[in-house]
């Protein structure tokens, strides 16, 4: 499949528009995806990877857009979805004249996407995208941005979980509760300190030993486990999977003892059908777009001008989110998942809709 040639895939997906950006000398290849600007322009990040096909780029960039539509709309963000994919490898490919070139390419849009970190890129990146367009975020603080979204990524997944808390045991606190945190990176750090903080005694596991070792040293009541597989098995009435995706597969929800599924990874369930597996156990599952949105909150902002404290007060309303996402779960009778998506699509159908009142 050629550039172009592949543009069907996107026809029968339902997005705006899909563009193909190609600098030959600088050796940019990169696929622009905007899912929908009902709600405002496009943002998402910039995915830098060495696909193995064109159609695979095409491919990622088309569901991480819708994805990010649905995120940013429950986020409550006036943002639409989109996303970037830039093909090749980060530790080889990626140079100033590359990134200037994918900066100029987004600029061409006129505002229809912003861009931001995502898996390859990082903040310094996005400041030398900037130096060709205004419309990037995820910024170095020097450079007027948001720093490290993984602060209220990890405050949000909390608000989320306590949200969860509330609408199982009564309580919207983790204080007497067990919790499994997998992955202590960035965010499972922070996530850990609030945990410790309302009350609840954690679990962790992490396959790095520096950052089992930042645990020993700074909450040594955390106990530890080998990995995720002994962690699943274990007591435990929450568990947070804050590693990779496809945390929650055929072989671990059968034997998972926790009440309660909230963490920040991304795309946590391994394949359709596994929401529905979680229900019939009666495990209670936050989709994990609505509970790791702290992020995306948090680099929107800059668009703003950041604020740190308005950001926050946003990500605090996961709470509320979240508690509307479960109410109507047990209403309409479908998984947490399903009913997270009907109200993604209501919001974007509802307020992309005044968009008709005409305007001078
Ligand atoms: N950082 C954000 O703002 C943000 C926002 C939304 C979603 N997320 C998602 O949350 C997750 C965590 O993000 P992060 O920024 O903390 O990443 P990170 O890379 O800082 O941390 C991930 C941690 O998981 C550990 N890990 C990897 N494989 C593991 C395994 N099999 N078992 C146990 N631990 C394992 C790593 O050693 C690392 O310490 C990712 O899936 C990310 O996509 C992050």
């Amino acid at each position: 499949m050629g550039v172009f040639a592949s543009t069907e895939e996107s026809d029968s997906t339902g997005h705006e528009q899909v563009v193909f950006c190609q600098d030959k000398q600088s050796g940019l290849k990169a696929i622009i995806g905007i899912y929908s600007t009902a709600l405002g322009p496009a943002l998402g990040g910039t995915r830098f990877y060495p696909y193995a096909s064109e159609a695979e780029a095409l491919h990622d960039v088309l569901e991480l857009s819708r994805g990010m539509a649905y995120k940013n709309a429950l986020a409550g963000l006036d943002l639409g979805g989109g996303k970037a994919v830039i093909w090749g490898d980060p530790e080889k490919d990626k140079s100033e004249s590359l990134l200037r070139a994918y900066g100029r390419f987004v600029q061409s849009l006129g505002g229809r996407y912003y861009t931001a970190c995502d898996v390859g890129t990082y903040v310094a990146d996005m400041d030398v995208v900037a130096r060709e367009t205004n419309f990037v975020t995820g910024r170095s603080v020097e450079h007027g941005g948001a720093g490290d979204s993984s602060v209220l990524t990890a405050w949000g997944v909390f608000q989320g979980m306590r949200a969860a808390a509330e609408h199982i045991w009564g309580s919207p606190t983790l204080a007497g509760r067990r919790v499994g945190v997998a992955g202590l990176g960035k965010v499972g750090k922070h996530l850990t300190a609030h945990l410790i903080e309302d009350g609840a005694s954690v679990v962790a596991t992490d396959v790095s030993e520096r950052a089992v070792q930042w645990v020993r040293a700074n909450y040594p009541q955390v106990d530890l486990v080998d990995d995720a597989a002994a962690m699943v098995a274990a007591d435990i009435d929450v568990y947070a999977p804050c590693a990779l995706g496809g945390a929650l597969d055929d072989d671990t929800v059968p034997v998972l003892r926790a009440k309660i599924v909230t963490g920040a990874a991304n795309n946590q369930l391994a394949h359709p059908g596994i929401e529905k597996q979680l229900a019939d156990r009666g495990i209670l599952y936050t989709p994990d777009y609505v509970v790791n949105a702290g992020g995306v909150i948090q680099v929107a902002d800059e668009i703003e001008g950041f604020n740190f404290e308005r950001a926050k007060l946003r990500a605090t309303r996961i709470y509320d989110t979240t508690r509307e996402i479960l109410q109507l779960a047990e209403a309409e009778g479908v998984p947490p998942a399903v009913a997270a998506d009907r109200l993604a699509e209501r919001r974007m159908a509802e307020i992309g809709r005044l968009r008709t009142i005409h305007l001078r």
